[in-house]
């Protein structure tokens, strides 16, 4: 691996930062010292500012690019991080400055582990890449309260709830591919497959009716607002979804039925839930449910129909399996930087040696886990065949996605039902003319333009 060469940068508030060389300095920042590798810019920072006599520390702006992506490329610092498996103390652009977690050892063992938790991040300013701290109920709980909502969630969203949905997830994509018929003319998947798909398919599981999707976008987009949204925009909608989904479980109480957010209210019927919880809940479910899934189709299609060898393995076989599915799911890192905060309940050692002490927060990267070269063989590719792949995509510990099932079932959908209709749809426009949505922790693209070709 060809090593690359950074320097360190400041700026007047006394903030450090590393570039890679021939990145062009970010204005307010100048150069601090000469070129040389990773390791030795983070140990020379580190010495500068022990110097300083400021606790020992060198907080690195983090991500080091900024937040936008233009791509699917990793922060650089990641990829040198997971090379030299170490963890490093870095400054996020809201809230407390944080240990980046890269390697996939340590970023599972954190999630995994109950001394680190989510429950205390209120108790703190939460580290985080959005300007608003988010709500994010389950997601935001540890043990007992935790187990208690989880099970409840569970209960309505098992293995065999989940494949149960494989025949309508399937239907639904063949209803909305007939809506598209064959226009000679380019159509955008993003607008007119990937985004009704996916919106349709949580509707149906939760009970939202599909008239009301136009209402979602602005709240998915709120919840994952680095620039693109202030603080108060992403507070003023969060009220909105509040409010819409408070009228929702009005009108579901006269009515139970089978849908989740039905089963969700039984619960709270029962007084296994509370009502802000409910609410809470059912308001991150939609998000969750909608957002990662329709990022991770917009990418896949785009990554199958920018690669010439892929599109045609499609074209000659379109039913993808599972393996291929969970290797799309490594590959595309869709969570642009990092999942959610974790704050140490007590001092914990890591295995490169690094103390996180008491209430200090960790940063852990999923998508940088997922390209461990100690864990992945040749991490850059896309296998569709490998066979070793415990990629994190789905997290780890208390907090797994439990709609990881439902969401590949949706994935392989939506991709093999398009490729079965049209063997010969093919991109209108070249990769790199397609653009990513800037200002948005859940990577994603405007447009995926294309030919529908029978
Ligand atoms: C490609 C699709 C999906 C991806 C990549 C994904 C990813 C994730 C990840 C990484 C976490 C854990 C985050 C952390 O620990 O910091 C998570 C949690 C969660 N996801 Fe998903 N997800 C997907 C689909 C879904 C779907 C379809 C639903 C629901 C319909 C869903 C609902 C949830 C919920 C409720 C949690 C919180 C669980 C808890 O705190 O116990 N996700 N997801």
């Amino acid at each position: 691996m060809n090593q690359r060469s950074f320097i360190t940068i400041t700026n007047q508030n006394d903030e450090f930062s590393i570039l890679d060389e021939n990145t062009p300095l970010p204005s307010g920042w100048q150069k601090f010292s000469d070129k040389s590798d990773l390791e030795t810019c983070i140990t020379f920072l580190q010495n500068t500012w022990e110097e300083k006599g400021n606790q020992g520390r060198c907080p690195i702006s983090f991500p080091i690019q900024g937040v936008d992506y233009k791509g699917l490329e990793i922060d650089s610092l990641q990829k040198e991080l997971l090379r030299l498996k170490r963890l490093l103390w870095v400054k996020p652009p809201y809230g407390d400055n944080a240990w980046l977690v890269s390697n996939f050892k340590e970023v599972r063992s954190v999630l995994r582990d109950d001394r680190f938790s989510r429950q205390q991040c209120p108790f703190h300013n939460e580290s985080r890449l959005t300007p608003h701290p988010l709500d994010t109920s389950i997601m935001g709980l540890d043990a007992p309260d935790h187990t208690r909502i989880r099970s409840i969630l569970d209960s309505l969203f098992s293995v065999s709830a989940s494949l149960a949905l494989k025949d309508r997830v399937e239907e639904s994509a063949n209803e909305l591919i007939d809506l598209l018929g064959t226009p000679s003319e380019p159509i955008d998947l993003v607008e007119e497959f990937v985004m009704p798909f996916s919106g349709l398919t949580i509707c149906e599981i939760m009970g939202v009716p599909f008239e009301d999707r136009s209402k979602f976008r602005i709240w998915l987009d709120s919840f994952s607002s680095t620039t693109l949204l202030d603080a108060d925009q992403v507070a003023e909608n969060m009220d909105a979804m509040h409010a819409y989904m408070g009228e929702l479980i009005e009108i579901k109480r006269k009515n139970l039925g089978d849908d989740l957010i039905s089963g969700l209210t039984r619960a709270n019927e029962e007084g296994k839930l509370s009502d802000k919880e409910l609410l809470e809940l059912i308001t991150v479910v939609l998000i969750a449910g909608h957002d990662t899934v329709s990022a991770q189709l917009m990418l896949s299609l785009f990554v199958i129909l920018s690669d010439s060898t892929l599109t045609q393995q499609l074209k000659e076989d379109p039913n993808l399996s599972n393996i291929a599915i969970k290797e799309l799911l490594r590959y595309i890192p869709v969570d642009a930087y990092i999942t959610f905060a974790r704050y140490a309940k007590e001092d914990v050692v890591m295995a490169d040696g690094t103390v996180i002490k008491q209430g200090e927060a960790v940063l852990p990267s999923l998508i940088s886990a997922n390209q461990d070269p100690e864990v992945f063989e040749n991490p850059d590719s896309l296998d569709l065949n490998r066979s070793k792949n415990p990629h994190l995509m789905f997290g780890a510990g208390i907090h797994i996605c439990p709609g990881g099932i439902l969401g590949m079932i949706e994935i392989k959908a939506g991709i093999c039902s398009l490729f079965q209709r049209f063997p010969n749809i093919s991109l209108a426009v070249s990769p790199e003319e397609i653009r990513f949505r800037e200002g948005l922790q859940v990577r994603s693209i405007y447009e995926l333009p294309v030919y529908l070709k029978k």
